[in-house]
């Protein structure tokens, strides 16, 4: 006879592999996951993040673009999305915006300003279950927004989410790079694949470089430079899609990503 603990315990690891199998059941139609992630905060993710999905949906893409920083979630302030989205039979419906369907923590929260302050196992459920409950339907892409560092929410998404791969941002500087290779070390731990590494501010006021040196240090590709520009205070539109240059930059990105993914043996669309 099983002691109560035993029972318990064998009880957890049933539901756990159960809620991993409705996971990949639930992401079974999209073709290619892609996580965008940095060892620092304000690297640029979620910029990187959104206009990489805008940017993938204007070449034709079917895209959904997933924020799981839980504690601070930015990616429906950066698209300009209001529309909550529908909750239909236990299912949650994506909104849209941009060619894009988004599913975003902000969503589920009563006041924008409230800090959520959530620990370890509330995450771990509250990813869990957004990634059970979304019906996203068919996609070329889902591109996910990862909170930085090396803590829960990456962590449950990396060992839940059978992804791709992931882009790394990072900085011209040199100090944002170390933790960039932290979390590097974190995604290769893990067995799974980093597609590139993305050097954001780039310019006379930070300089440049440190991203390619820094691919070259952890032989991973480098998938481009995103130069620091103003544009980006201008909220009414994903920056991609608001200035040439921008767009064009985050097309050569998009573009080494799908290079990259091919090599991985990714279905890149
Ligand atoms: N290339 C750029 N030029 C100018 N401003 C930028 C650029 N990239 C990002 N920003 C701005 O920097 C701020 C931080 O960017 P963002 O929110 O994308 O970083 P993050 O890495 O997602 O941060 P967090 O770690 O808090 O999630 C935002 O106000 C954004 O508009
Ligand atoms: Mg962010």
């Amino acid at each position: 006879m099983p002691t109560p603990q035993e029972t318990a315990r064998l009880e957890q690891i049933k539901k756990s592999w159960q809620q991993k199998r409705q996971i990949t059941e639930r992401l079974g139609k999209i073709k290619t996951k892609i996580g965008v992630y940095s060892g620092k905060g304000g690297v640029g993710k979620t910029t990187v993040a959104v206009n990489l999905a805008v940017t993938l949906a204007s070449q034709g893409n079917s895209v959904g673009l997933l924020d799981v920083d839980i504690d601070c979630p930015n990616v429906t302030k950066v698209m300009g999305i209001t529309d909550k989205p529908d909750y239909v039979d236990g299912q949650i419906i994506p909104s849209e915006k941009w060619g894009v369907k988004v599913v975003s923590m902000a969503f589920f929260q009563e006041n924008p300003d409230e800090a959520i302050i959530w620990r370890g196992p509330m995450i771990h459920n509250a990813i869990s279950q957004f990634l059970q409950q979304t019906e996203w339907d068919e996609l070329d892409y889902l591109v996910v927004d990862l909170p930085p560092g090396t803590s829960d929410s990456p962590l449950t998404i990396m060992q839940n989410l059978p992804m791709d791969g992931f882009v790394v941002v990072s900085t011209p500087q040199d100090l944002a790079n170390l933790d960039a290779k932290r979390c590097i070390n974190m995604i290769r731990k893990l067995n799974l694949n980093v597609l590139g590494v993305v050097e954001n501010y780039t310019g006379e006021i930070f300089g440049e470089g440190g991203g390619k040196n820094l691919a070259k240090e952890v032989d991973a590709p480098f998938l481009g430079d995103i130069a620091l520009r103003s544009i980006y205070r201008d909220a009414s539109k994903p920056t991609a899609l608001l200035d040439k240059s921008v767009g064009k930059e985050f097309k050569s990105v998009a573009d080494a990503m799908k290079k990259s993914l091919k090599e991985f043996g990714s279905e890149a669309v």
